[in-house]
């Protein structure tokens, strides 16, 4: 492998200087915004538990396959594929037969649109090899960074109509309608979504030390500042415990197959994994620093703050006698009109939206960095090009989303472009930003950096790389521990006792990619488990069993 490097590459300060930029990755308006609501909708703390797990069993193993990638390549997610992978790979080969000759039936049935976007990646499969999974990565960045930054524009463009006493509703239809005006005012929403990214820009060509980490170690602070001073307000509301029970109790009749891929999407959305943004920002460690307890920390930390968002939001909404059903709208709807009924409502939505925008903007930065980080490493341009340039188009491609979040009126044309070669379209070019990179392009992007770390690179050289700076954490023997004998010699001289890092190989090799690849094929629909609501099959069947034995 060449260590030689041109230039020496930028690290984070230490541990807590990468703990705080990656976990204000990960913290976002997944946590904020998405978090609260479908816990709701899916069964509170059934649900949560149900989060948990699939954090423990996906979320951890596959972050450490990131930062681990990231950390040995010390390379942006194109080139720390392209370092790792070997010169042929019979199972790429073989994918990308499969593709090409899917995408070749696909024309003989006339659907060109999908038949030609396969055969494309077919024959990118052959070229590009594994490196085309760091590439999806760097795709996704600029797809997903389209959309999100409209959506944190929108939270940006709050603060002001808060602090301005716009958001005044007494009711939850008014609110409904200002914030349809609102989203669809080319003006506002093009202008708030390009002071956003100004905002990220100016940030990341500050590079890693000096402006994301100095950054992070100022807004992650500021965030669980302004959040806890919210919980603390609605849980001192009179009637906040309804909100309280509705969102934490236990509900497990609302556990479905359906909910459960939920979370598991869930979970990857919201550790911003998929995409090689922790492998970038893994490729700044330095290999002092241990890789397990930081992923673990970051792991935590992403979900503490999820949990804390609906005890900031339940409580205040259930307190002023809203129902809790409200879904996506929830944050921009009952919310106003929920603070507008409080005293001090102005600086309440203030400080809400302010939340919103400071978890926006340290997410978003994540997603600006893996595009700069490869056109700084692969075609090496400068820092400060590379961001402004590749930070101009992505703002471009979101004035497109923001001009088209309700419908595709002011993209006609090229509404009916898609329209000819995919046959129908999502609701907006907004949506199909939103589809292409949480459906396809992190699901896709997840199951192969398992499969690629569990079959490829190898399980043994991934551990090589963990145990540098973790102190043989990974080796500690996992049974010895519970039991108590961790320190016994001959408990740990057998070979054969299970270890941290031997309970990864075997997640990474067989759970993880089974796991997304279950979750992917139903986000696209080849599997369906919608149950019908009043009898869900499993109670029908142990029902009919006991009836006819
Ligand atoms: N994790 C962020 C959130 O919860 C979103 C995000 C940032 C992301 N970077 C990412 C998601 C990379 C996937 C991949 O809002």
């Amino acid at each position: 492998m060449s260590e030689a490097t041109p230039k020496a590459r930028e690290h984070w300060s230490g541990s807590l200087g990468f703990v705080l930029a990656a976990a204000g990755s990960a913290i976002g308006l997944g946590n904020i915004w998405k978090f609260p609501y479908i816990t709701g909708e899916n069964g509170g703390g059934a649900f949560v538990l149900v989060y948990l797990l699939c954090i423990a069993v996906i979320g951890l193993p596959v972050m450490i396959c990131e930062i681990a990638i990231g950390r040995r390549t010390q390379r942006n997610p194109v080139g720390a594929f392209h370092e790792l992978s070997p010169a042929t790979s019979l199972l790429a080969h073989g994918i990308g037969l499969a593709v090409l000759l899917t995408g070749a039936s696909l024309l003989l049935f006339r659907v060109w649109g999908w038949g030609a976007v396969l055969i494309a990646v077919g024959l990118l499969i052959f070229r590009f090899g594994w490196t085309l999974v760091g590439f999806m990565g760097v795709v996704a960045g600029f797809t997903i960074l389209s959309f999100y930054s409209v959506v944190a524009g929108w939270t940006l463009g709050y603060i002001l109509e808060a602090v301005t006493g716009r958001l005044n509703f007494t009711e939850v239809a008014q609110a409904k309608e200002f914030f349809g005006g609102f989203i669809t005012n080319p003006a506002w929403a093009i202008g708030c979504h390009i002071a956003f990214m100004l905002m990220c820009i100016a940030i990341v060509a500050g590079g890693v030390k000096k402006g994301i980490e100095r950054w992070s170690k100022i807004l992650m602070p500021l965030l669980l500042l302004l959040l806890v001073a919210l919980i603390i307000r609605a849980l001192t509301l009179p009637g906040s415990t309804a909100g309280v029970r509705f969102y934490l109790r236990p509900d497990f009749s609302r556990i479905t197959a359906q909910s459960v891929l939920i979370a598991l999407g869930h979970a990857f959305f919201s550790l911003s994994l998929g995409m090689g943004a922790m492998i970038t920002y893994g490729s700044y460690l330095s290999r002092e620093q241990n890789l397990l307890s930081s992923s673990f920390s970051i792991v935590v930390l992403d979900t503490v703050i999820a949990l804390m968002a609906g005890l900031a939001i339940f409580p205040a909404v259930f307190a002023y006698g809203f129902g809790p059903d409200a879904g996506p709208g929830l944050v921009f709807q009952v919310l106003p009109t929920v603070f507008h009924r409080m005293p001090l409502g102005v600086l309440w939505a203030a400080i809400f939206f302010l939340l919103l925008l400071v978890a926006a903007l340290t997410s978003a930065i994540s997603l600006l960095e893996v595009v700069t980080a490869y056109f700084i490493d692969e075609r090496k341009w400068p820092r400060s090009r590379a961001t402004w340039v590749m930070g101009g188009l992505i703002t471009l491609l979101g004035v497109l989303c923001a001009i088209s979040v309700a419908d595709w009126s002011r993209l006609e044309f090229l509404h009916r472009a898609l329209v000819w070669a995919f046959g129908g379209v999502k609701d907006s070019f907004f949506d199909v930003m939103d589809h292409i990179s949480s459906n396809w392009l992190l699901p896709l992007g997840g199951f192969f950096i398992s499969l690629f770390v569990g079959w490829i690179w190898g399980v043994k050289h991934a551990v090589d790389e963990i145990r540098h700076g973790s102190q043989n954490f990974a080796d500690v023997h996992l049974i010895s521990l519970l039991a108590g004998l961790k320190d016994d010699p001959s408990h740990n001289a057998n070979p054969h006792v299970l270890t941290l890092a031997s309970l990864w190989g075997i997640f990474i090799r067989f759970i993880s990619p089974t796991a997304v690849l279950i979750a992917f094929l139903h986000t696209i629909g080849w599997l369906d488990f919608k149950p019908k609501p009043p009898a869900p099959p499993p109670a029908a069947s142990v029902e009919s069993a006991v009836e006819n034995p």
